[in-house]
């Protein structure tokens, strides 16, 4: 098992051909998501599959037009359902929670030969609203999936010594 051949495959893709991507894919899919780990494995996420175009319409203008939103055939809202959970020092866990899932969601997606990219740039309101969520819950990322002709390129990132130290800061 090399994980690192999905990372290294991966980029954010916005360029997407419209063909639908297969049932057994996109469960694959759910499934890395709901494997992955979470704070006291309370699991608080909710994934919401958004395959019906007028929805994805309405979203692609709650979120400024962002045409890749309904060029590609799904979208998956990753929700949580308990935004006040702080974990033991302090921090709220869902934000943390929800970057796991999305994370083993993409990097799954990436070996079964998908493209995908997170969207945070939405008018959340407008987007549960939309969606149906709960008052109390949130929408903390969208991710738009499909299958791409855009050659996986990654952009570059800080080199290593840059960003990691021994022992100390
Ligand atoms: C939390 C998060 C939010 C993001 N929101 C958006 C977004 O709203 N629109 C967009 O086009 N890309 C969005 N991206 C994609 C980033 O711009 C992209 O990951 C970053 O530039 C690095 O490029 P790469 O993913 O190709 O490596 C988001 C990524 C993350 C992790």
């Amino acid at each position: 098992m090399n994980i690192l051949k999905e990372i290294e495959g991966r980029k954010s893709i916005r360029n997407f051909k419209p063909d639908s991507i297969e049932k057994e894919k996109i469960d694959r899919i759910l499934e890395a998501a709901r494997r992955a780990p979470s704070a006291k494995n309370r699991q608080q996420w909710r994934f919401i599959v958004i395959e019906d175009r007028e929805i994805r319409e309405r979203i692609k203008n709650a979120a400024y037009g962002q045409e890749y939103i309904v060029q590609a055939p799904i979208a998956i809202a990753a929700c949580t359902t308990n935004i006040e959970y702080r974990m033991p020092n302090g921090q709220l866990s869902y934000p943390i929670d929800i970057s796991f899932a999305v994370s083993f969601m993409i990097l799954q997606a990436v070996h079964e030969g998908l493209g995908t990219c997170c969207v945070t740039t939405y008018d959340e309101q407008v987007v549960k609203e939309i969606l149906t969520v709960p008052h109390a819950m949130r929408v903390v990322m969208l991710v738009v999936l499909g299958y791409t002709d855009e050659i996986v390129e990654q952009i570059t990132r800080k080199p290593l010594d840059r960003i990691v130290s021994y022992n100390h800061w």
